[in-house]
């Protein structure tokens, strides 16, 4: 029997992870905006970082320039979210009308191995938590550079500079990111650049008020803006992480820096009713799962259901499909990813094991056709914008949880990642998110751990009308199926669309989490169908874009604007 932690525990984790993001610094407002003459419109989780947008934007940039630049302002003033030590996957529709879904994932080091966190028989997570072992080589800021390079109208250094700007004149810190100092003091104590960037000098965590400057961080930005990812990958920034790493018993090297490669990846192109919903593929399982959930609702008329019917099958369907990422998902490059789990024929399948009267208690994970066939070639944050010239972009991207490692690289300003718990550290044990995974999922060296980061553009006729995308861990994919299901079948506005309360079932645990803004009856009937009911939230952190014949809407999560205007 796989060991599954204890349920509370698990619902902690959960809380934990989708309120990272969902709860950022919100002093400001601002976190969605559309330019004054209706060119662009941004959503991010950060009104600062939303601003730098708009500043690169009025300077005659583009979606392209105006994502970067909210990406590399995120790195400054949310940096326990995402930033350049950091990995992302975005989806980007040029003006030209190509589509690529660029990878910027995490890689582990040469020097990893399948059992680097098993210590005399026992997974030890706080290994892949905290930490030199707990990283994979950032690959963020290739991605970035690609789309500068590639579409942007601007000089890179015209992108870099609000960003600049946050980090060298700093930002006073609120109340959210105080407490997310707080919480997390006395691992940030015990590295050294961490303290000296995020801590007093008693070691006490920066209260809400204080002006954060950060000039190590933004010196780095400012060797970024002139010399590119050149500075990163094969400068003197790898070398100060090698000389850091080996100090500190870590594996990673310059020359892990100097062979990682943003990938591209063949995006993953679905129908649903009448619109093209294109993901991103493994080594994310957002784009695949996502796809599979929507192409079994696809069986059901869900404007026909009752409301406690809808929030039934939908919360079967995530099961099925979460059954399949446990067994099936992980770097293509490593495992054979069947592409038969998004066809509409191995959907319709499942979607007969999904009763309107009661849950599925036998859900395992299921086998598509030519399943042997490997179709994904071996080939938390969300930011969305968009512009009239036909750039729209899709990026997630992230540290996992809370400031990553917590470790900040001496000299460089920048947060590492602790993406290597992403990796199944050990079959059948669940990593922070309660997700199991198989082998598929399994470490090795120069391999992209499994995620669920989701960044969807929507098509109509083959034009864009719609970017989107979440954070929060597993439920990025769920949060992403419940925003297109509320704005296609149900036609709701974006707002609405995003307001609704949200459910999420990955499998293992079997348990149906539920917002609380939900009514007792919808919560009673799940509970009566036989889901095994849990409380979440507010939780969530989506960020979109839709086309309408008004123009752009934009729309940042709104819990988080509620939780601002209180
Ligand atoms: O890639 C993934 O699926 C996770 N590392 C994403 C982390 C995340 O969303 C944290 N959110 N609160």
């Amino acid at each position: 029997m796989r060991h599954f932690l204890p349920l509370k525990v698990l619902q902690l984790m959960v809380t934990v992870c989708v309120f990272c993001s969902a709860v950022v610094c919100a002093e400001m407002t601002g976190y969605a905006r559309v330019t004054q003459d209706g060119r662009a419109a941004v959503a991010t989780v950060q009104p600062r970082a939303t601003e730098a947008a708009m500043a690169v934007l009025a300077e005659g940039g583009n979606a392209i320039d105006a994502a970067v630049a909210a990406a590399l302002a995120l790195g400054v003033v949310d940096g326990h979210n995402s930033g350049i030590g950091g990995g992302c996957f975005a989806v980007v529709h040029w003006a030209d009308g190509t589509i690529e879904a660029l990878d910027g994932r995490e890689t582990a080091p040469m020097l990893a191995s399948r059992d680097m966190y098993v210590v005399d028989g026992q997974l030890n997570r706080e290994l892949s938590r905290t930490g030199a072992l707990a990283s994979g080589i950032p690959g963020s800021v290739a991605v970035y550079d690609y789309m500068l390079k590639k579409g942007g109208a601007l000089k890179r250094e015209a992108v870099y500079r609000p960003a600049i700007a946050l980090a060298e004149q700093g930002f006073a810190i609120d109340q959210i990111y105080a407490e997310r100092l707080a919480r997390n003091r006395d691992v940030l104590a015990r590295f050294s650049g961490t303290a000296e960037v995020l801590l007093d000098d008693n070691g006490q965590p920066w209260p809400a008020g204080h002006k954060l400057v950060q000039p190590e961080l933004a010196k780095t930005y400012k060797q970024l803006a002139q010399q590119g990812a050149e500075y990163f990958y094969q400068g003197e920034l790898a070398k100060r992480v090698e000389l850091w790493m080996k100090a500190n018993n870590g594996l990673i090297r310059q020359s892990d820096f100097a062979r990682y490669q943003m990938l591209k990846r063949t995006p993953v192109r679905s129908q649903y009713r009448g619109y093209e919903v294109v993901g991103f593929g493994p080594p994310s399982s957002g784009g695949v799962h996502v796809a599979q959930i929507l192409n079994i609702l696809q069986s059901f008329d869900l404007t026909k259901l009752s409301e406690l019917q809808r929030y039934h099958v939908t919360a079967e369907a995530m099961k099925l499909a979460f059954a399949d990422r446990a067994f099936w998902l992980g770097d293509p490059a490593f495992a054979d990813v069947p592409k038969n789990l998004i066809s509409e024929t191995y959907a319709a399948s499942l979607s007969k094991t999904i009763a309107l009267d009661g849950t599925n208690k036998a859900v395992t994970h299921g086998t598509p056709a030519k399943a042997e066939i490997n179709l994904f070639d071996k080939h938390t944050t969300h930011i969305a914008v968009a512009d009239k010239a036909g750039n729209w972009v899709a990026i997630t991207t992230t540290v996992n949880t809370d400031f990553g490692s917590k470790v900040i690289i001496p000299g460089t300003g920048m947060v590492m990642n602790n993406q290597m718990d992403d990796f199944a550290a050990q079959p059948g044990v669940p990593n922070v998110y309660g997700l199991v995974g198989s082998e598929a999922n399994g470490i090795a060296p120069g391999k992209r751990p499994l995620s669920s980061m989701s960044p969807t553009l929507l098509l109509k006729d083959g034009r864009p009308v719609m970017t989107l995308g979440a954070a929060g861990g597993p439920t990025i994919i769920t949060q992403v199926v419940q925003a297109l299901i509320n704005t296609i079948d149900l036609q709701l506005p974006l707002a609405q669309a995003l307001s609704a309360a949200r459910i999420h079932h990955q499998w293992r645990p079997d348990a149906l989490y539920l917002e609380k803004s939900a009514s007792l009856e919808l919560r009673g009937g799940l509970h009566k169908l036989g889901h095994n009911m849990k409380d979440l939230g507010p939780y969530g952190s989506t960020q979109a874009i839709a086309f309408t014949k008004e123009g752009f809407v934009a729309v940042s999560e709104p819990r988080l604007e509620q939780r601002n205007r209180r």
